[in-house]
């Protein structure tokens, strides 16, 4: 089969001809039908985003038909439609341990460990591919789902559902003021749609990036575009200003920043009682004075990956029309112009994404 492979950090992302994966114990064969190219992939690929189990076929996540099962597998059975959250966790209770596979990411205190390495290399497999094989528990079923009309813009699912579970972390009810940072970028319109969904009274998407957030603003009357003019103050001032008084959730879901001036903006905006959650790739530490989380009774909370129970709810939610994946823009790309679909991918940002179609 085809697979865009990748042999070292700085190498080039190359389309090779690798044997075609074989079913074994807990596992399942799947052909890819669609998997979305994050913005940061090229960036990914230089070491610039972490660490990477090399040489894998690069990729996470995706839409998938189940193709063969192991025995002892009974997540998804063959013929269905599925997605791939690309999140493997050991299931050991007293110190849990997960990764991303074929991907960066090394959950808890981002440390390797002799389980981590394990878990990465007899699971060297990524979804930019024709097929993959998973483990059973980074795969859920999602019945009806081949019904659903366009399996491009379904390959949105996994990051909509790394979005839900900080939403579910916030605990935001409906009628909430919710702050989304960084809701220009993709994370953060994810953010943006599923707070829509969640019944949020007002939801102020803060970002740089006018054409995305025009987007956003043009989703619902309830979403106000706040543009960062990169001051702490002046931002803060904007984002309660749009919101009409201070957030009870906030959402910080930027990329890497050269300052954490905006995530704290997102601080001074929380209300009394409100709830902060980190979901984005900040590598910043945030000054933030002991009295003031104390005093406005903050809970501060991270967010990282999601559950198969929320990656299920928000297919639930795509299915019964309750998330619209109306007003994403799609673009398609196949497997043969590495090159240009990684350009592709680089250029979009919130609602817009690049669909791997293999
Ligand atoms: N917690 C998790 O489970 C999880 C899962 C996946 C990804 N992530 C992390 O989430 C982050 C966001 O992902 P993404 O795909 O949404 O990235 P993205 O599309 O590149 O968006 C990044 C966001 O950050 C903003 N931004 C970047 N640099 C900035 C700066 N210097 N000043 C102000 N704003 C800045 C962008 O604003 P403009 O576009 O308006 O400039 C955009 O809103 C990534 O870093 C990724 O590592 C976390």
């Amino acid at each position: 089969m085809k697979a865009w492979t990748l042999d070292s950090l700085g190498s080039p992302l190359t389309v090779s001809d690798v044997a075609d994966p074989q079913l074994r114990e807990g596992s399942a064969v799947v052909r890819m039908l669609s998997a979305q190219i994050p913005a940061y992939t090229r960036a990914l690929t230089t070491g610039d985003r972490g660490g990477l189990a090399l040489p894998t076929v690069l990729g996470i996540g995706g839409i998938c038909r189940v193709e063969a099962v192991a025995d002892d597998v009974h997540s998804v059975r063959p013929g269905e439609i599925a997605a791939i959250t690309g999140f493997l966790a050991s299931g050991r209770i007293a110190e849990p341990e997960e990764v991303l596979l074929g991907w960066t990411g090394i959950g808890g205190r981002g440390r390797e460990t002799a389980t981590t390495s394990c878990m990465r290399r007899v699971w060297r497999t990524g979804t930019f591919a024709e097929q993959a094989i998973l483990p059973g528990s980074t795969l859920v079923a999602l019945p009806g789902a081949e019904k659903y009309p366009d399996v491009a813009r379904l390959a949105f699912l996994p990051w909509l559902a790394v979005a839900a579970s900080a939403l579910e972390r916030s605990g935001a009810s409906a009628g909430d003021r919710i702050a989304i940072i960084g809701a220009s970028g993709q994370l953060g319109g994810a953010a943006t749609l599923l707070a829509l969904a969640r019944g949020a009274g007002v939801v102020a998407a803060v970002g740089r990036n006018t054409a995305s957030l025009d987007r956003l603003a043009a989703l619902d009357r309830r979403v106000r575009a706040v543009r960062s003019v990169g001051d702490r103050r002046n931002d803060a001032a904007a984002i309660t200003d749009a919101l009409g008084g201070d957030a009870d959730v906030v959402i910080d879901a930027l990329g890497p920043t050269p300052t954490p001036d905006l995530t704290m903006a997102g601080f001074d905006v929380a209300r009394v009682d409100g709830t902060i959650v980190l979901l984005g790739g900040v590598r910043q530490d945030l000054p933030i004075p002991y009295g003031e989380l104390m005093r406005r009774r903050l809970t501060l909370a991270g967010s990282w990956m999601a559950s198969n129970q929320t990656v299920y709810r928000v297919w639930r939610q795509i299915e019964s029309g309750v998330v619209d994946l109306g007003p994403l823009d799609v673009s398609h790309v196949g497997l043969d112009d590495v090159e240009g679909a990684l350009t592709a991918a680089e250029a979009t940002t919130g609602l817009g994404f690049v669909a791997l179609v293999p």
